[in-house]
């Protein structure tokens, strides 16, 4: 008889083990994402509606008695240290980057404020989101490595999930102070510009719920799904997103040139969030073509998601469908930030009767899609996707059904 594969948590606990002579104190859990719709919207202080997936960054970690830090990335088998006293930059690998600049945010902005330092930590690192594969795994290593560094001090979120051990510290850490730290270590340690969407996700994702995030005002709402009959189906092209940090934080540039060009008309604005369609169209001509298609994809985008989310709430699902399709062939035409390999998966998801929207998710030029599919249409769906973009690109993608789950959350091992 073949033998079970472990659980990832097992595998973890037991190379954890194996690497420092003891099991771990706890392990953090963070989901990754995936958009519904408002895409490349959250940098310019627009609106955001994604979901966390049942797919994580799991870190298995404890304090060490020193100022060091030891990590290993179980997938890559690849292994990381550096010291807290000293947290630089460093080329190599670069997943551990996200870790130190975690850690040095964490010590100046949270831990300083309430005496507190960090301690060392021994952890072992390992997830099933897909990398570059516009589900954000980066934002999921940094809300797992921000909780995992806070546990290791023996502190945890006041609003995580509670704990009965009396030796855990609550801290009240708004959980959009921590994601704007967590995006701010993505800025500054792996040169990424990204906005906060997929970090607020990541820990405020809530089973069956899509976030409506105000990316200005930083206020959310818990949107119920509600979606009885009906599956939020990812697929992945399996093309890496090669171009990805140089053009997004092109497109980024764009959109800010695009709003200094147009306070000279509306001095009052700051930033694209605050230009009208009827605004937008007045002064349009006044700016550089390129500029102008990204703005006012932008603009039109920041609109849907609020008509989105009030369709949802109305049960309009079809509604709520036609936006998803525009906001793609926004995405492809205006604002060029899809690919071939992504317009075939979602031309040809759109043209099944039974999907009910579909559009490239996340950063792109590569990634995932997301689609709305009736249940009873699924297995049409994946049938017909894995056969026609395999023909089309000599590619297979990768299909997952997409259960909507809860966001960050720190396990504490009762037997360390
Ligand atoms: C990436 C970034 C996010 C967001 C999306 C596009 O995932 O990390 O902040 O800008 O792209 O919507």
């Amino acid at each position: 008889m073949k033998q079970k594969a472990p659980i990832l948590s097992d595998r973890l606990q037991q190379e954890f083990n194996k690497r420092f002579g003891h099991p771990p104190e706890f392990i953090v859990s963070a989901p990754g994402r995936v958009n519904l719709i408002g895409e490349h919207t959250d940098y310019n202080d627009g609106f955001v509606f994604p979901v966390a997936i049942d797919k994580h960054l799991h870190i298995a970690a404890g304090k060490r008695s020193d100022r060091q830090v030891h990590l290993h990335a179980l997938d890559m088998d690849e292994t990381c240290t550096f010291s807290l006293e000293a947290i630089e930059d460093a080329k190599t690998p670069p997943w551990g980057n996200y870790l130190r600049g975690v850690a040095h945010l964490l010590q100046e902005q949270v831990l300083r404020e309430i005496e507190h330092t960090l301690n060392g930590m021994s952890a072992v690192i390992a997830g099933n989101v897909p990398i570059s594969a516009g589900l954000s795994s980066s934002a999921a290593l940094e809300v797992a490595s921000a909780l995992a560094f806070l546990g290791a001090c023996s502190l945890e979120v006041a609003d995580t999930d509670m704990n009965s051990d009396s030796e855990i510290e609550l801290i009240e850490i708004p959980p959009m102070k921590l994601a704007a730290l967590c995006q701010r270590a993505e800025h500054e340690f792996a040169g990424v510009n990204c906005g906060i969407m997929d970090q607020s996700i990541s820990l405020l994702g809530k089973a069956d719920h899509a976030l409506f995030l105000d990316c200005r005002s930083l206020e959310y709402k818990q949107i119920p799904l509600n979606l009885t009959d009906i599956l939020i189906v990812i697929c992945n092209t399996n093309v890496k997103r090669e171009l990805a940090s140089s053009e997004y934080n092109k497109r980024r540039a764009e959109c800010e040139k695009g709003v200094e060009i147009l306070q000279r008309w509306m001095p009052s604005i700051t930033s694209l969030r605050d230009v009208t369609l009827a605004d937008f169209k007045k002064y349009e001509a006044e700016l550089p073509q390129i500029t102008q298609k990204r703005c006012r994809y932008v603009v039109e985008e920041n609109t849907r998601v609020q008509n989105a989310v009030d369709a949802l709430i109305a049960k309009n699902i079809n509604t709520f469908g036609e936006l998803m399709n525009a906001s793609h062939a926004g995405l492809r035409d205006a604002y060029e930030v899809s690919c071939d390999e992504l317009n075939i998966l979602v031309d040809i998801a759109q043209s099944i009767d039974g999907v009910i929207g579909a559009r490239m998710t996340g950063a792109g030029f590569g990634g995932c899609t997301v689609n709305l599919v009736y249940q009873d249409t699924v297995e049409e769906f994946q049938d017909r996707l894995m056969k026609e973009y395999t023909q089309r690109t000599g590619i297979e993608p990768d299909i997952y059904i997409c259960n909507v789950g809860d966001g960050a959350r720190i396990k504490w091992n009762s037997h360390s």
